[in-house]
């Protein structure tokens, strides 16, 4: 549905989430993340991907590179304030290869260029370097800090707050809108 060079969003598939709970109850796929604590369920997740899919107010993605690598949301869109949470998980196996940088690149030209959205922003664990580069790539500002906000790993972790208006969009990846079909 939004092609880029290397990786293309397509609706999520609630056929595969036995891929996605196979990485959420990973710990160390989410050790940056306010994840992976409850283990949960191919069920629980076939009914959260078919939630997001019929909410007007949440937009999820699965990311594809030939085959699943991960997944990319909007969460909680606001209407009146035209503004959305992203969220976004590159398998382990997959990560650093650049398919999470390319993701938030196309999440990014939907928001603001297809949903027309005013405002984008994100919570990130202050010791996820590769995330934090990528939010600082895209320019969003990072607004503040917010200390012992999620206790993992054995301890409480700070998060930084990520906030990108449309006033910053600039040099967004060309993509390729190929329309709704799979
Ligand atoms: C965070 C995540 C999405 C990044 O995706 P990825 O595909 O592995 O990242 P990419 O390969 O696109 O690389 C991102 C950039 O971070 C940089 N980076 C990676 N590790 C880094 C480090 N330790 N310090 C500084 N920069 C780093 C990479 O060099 C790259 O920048 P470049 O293109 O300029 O070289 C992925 O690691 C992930 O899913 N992690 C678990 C879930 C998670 O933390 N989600 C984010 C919640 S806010």
């Amino acid at each position: 549905m939004i092609k880029g060079d290397l990786v293309e969003l397509k609706p999520a598939d609630p056929d595969l989430s036995g891929w996605i709970i196979r990485e959420l109850n990973n710990m160390e796929q989410t050790k940056h993340q306010n994840k992976g604590i409850i283990p949960i369920t191919i069920q629980q997740e076939i009914k959260y991907i078919n939630k997001m899919n019929d909410s007007s107010t949440d937009v999820l993605f699965h990311i594809y590179n030939n085959t699943l690598v991960g997944s990319i949301s909007l969460n909680n869109i606001n209407w009146i304030h035209r503004s959305a949470e992203i969220g976004v998980m590159i398998f382990k196996d997959h990560q650093g290869k650049g398919y999470g940088k390319e993701a938030v690149g196309l999440i990014d030209y939907y928001a603001f260029n297809i949903l027309n959205l005013h405002r984008i922003w994100a919570e990130c664990f202050i010791e996820n370097m590769a995330m934090n580069e990528i939010f600082r790539y895209f320019s969003f500002i990072r607004e503040g800090t917010i200390t012992d906000v999620y206790f993992k790993n054995g301890k409480y972790n700070d998060v930084y707050i990520w906030n990108k208006h449309w006033q910053n969009v600039k040099g967004n990846l060309e993509s390729t809108i190929e329309g709704e079909s799979k």
